[in-house]
């Protein structure tokens, strides 16, 4: 009698299979970010990331269309501003080129959930994520320009603002601001455990967000820490943070796991820029199937426990389980 156990049973063909899955993906688990650039009609391919692109308030409404059609529920916005300087001025405009987008996004997609990465680096002439004194970011005095800028999103019209600078007692000062000014209901989801990663490399060129001088290891987590990430999460959720993300996903999977062991908000996970870039990559080389090897991460990173997964795949992914 042997073998006794044979788990290949239930894996005999498509049907079993599907019928023991324990993870499965939907569009609704996507959140698809978005460049807005100023000018008109404009539709820039970001060379390190095929298939993303850098695109004028005019032609990224036509996109976000096409997002809500695919099924997806919700997009993230980025802005690359006209001006950049030291304190980043345009983060906060009313005028931005965020908030134009924001507006135009409401009025002609209203069922699309728009969320607005609220950070410095996109704004500042130096590209750090705060406010530069004797050659490193000052936390406090940040705080103050972040909440204008979540302020300004909230004005503009967004659904959710997501701050993804890493200072420290930014969701409470977010939260304050918000509520004085009367957006009470305007949801926080943090960039809680946000690593300093060399995967954001791509996005630096999409978002023209290097920085001048230095990196961000004096805000953002060593990417040796495991228990630190569960304080930064609790934390987020202390200060009012609703939804907590875990960023970068592929390489992080065990703190997505943890916090959603730990906590009872829901999990994001930011499949970011160079995950997708290597996929992209090793496609065009003809060494990876594109296809498959996006639906097995974005299957890993739901199945460590996020709720949400933002990816540069999502209107791919959308496609595919769209069929
Ligand atoms: C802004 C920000 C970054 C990303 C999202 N928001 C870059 C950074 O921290 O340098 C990275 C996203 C990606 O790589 O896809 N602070």
């Amino acid at each position: 009698m042997f073998p006794f156990h044979r788990p290949r049973r239930i894996r005999k063909n498509e049907v079993i299979r599907r019928m023991v899955r324990e993870t499965s993906l939907s569009p609704d688990d996507f959140i698809y970010p978005l460049f807005a650039t100023f000018g008109k009609n404009i539709r820039k391919e970001i060379k390190s990331m095929p298939g993303c692109f850098q695109e004028s308030v005019d032609r990224i409404v036509k996109h976000a269309k096409e997002v809500h059609s695919l099924g997806i529920p919700s997009v993230l916005l980025f802005g690359i501003p006209e001006h950049k300087d030291e304190v980043g001025s345009s983060a906060y405009d009313p005028h931005g080129v965020v908030q134009k987008a924001i507006k135009e996004i409401k009025n002609k997609v209203p069922g699309l959930y728009v969320i607005t990465d609220v950070c410095m680096c996109e704004y500042t002439s130096h590209g750090h994520c705060g406010i530069i004194e004797k050659g490193d970011v000052k936390n406090d005095p940040t705080l103050e320009l972040l909440a204008r800028e979540a302020v300004s999103h909230a004005k503009a019209g967004a659904d959710m603002v997501a701050p993804s600078d890493m200072m420290d007692g930014r969701v409470e000062a977010i939260r304050i601001a918000l509520d004085e000014e009367g957006f009470s209901e305007t949801p926080i989801m943090s960039y809680a455990a946000k690593y300093a990663s060399a995967f954001y490399g791509p996005f630096r060129e999409a978002a023209e967000s290097t920085p001048r001088f230095g990196d961000r290891r004096s805000y953002q987590m060593d990417p040796a820490n495991r228990r630190e990430a569960l304080k930064e999460v609790s934390l987020d959720i202390e200060e009012g943070a609703d939804i907590v993300m875990v960023k970068p996903a592929m390489t992080y999977l065990d703190i997505i796991s943890d916090v959603k062991d730990a906590f009872d908000v829901p999990v994001a996970a930011y499949n970011v820029s160079g995950e997708y870039s290597l996929i992209k990559a090793g496609a065009k080389l003809g060494w990876i199937d594109e296809k498959r090897a996006m639906m097995e991460v974005l299957t890993s990173i739901k199945r460590a426990g996020a709720d949400l997964i933002l990816t540069y795949f999502a209107k791919d992914a959308a496609k595919v389980l769209n069929k």
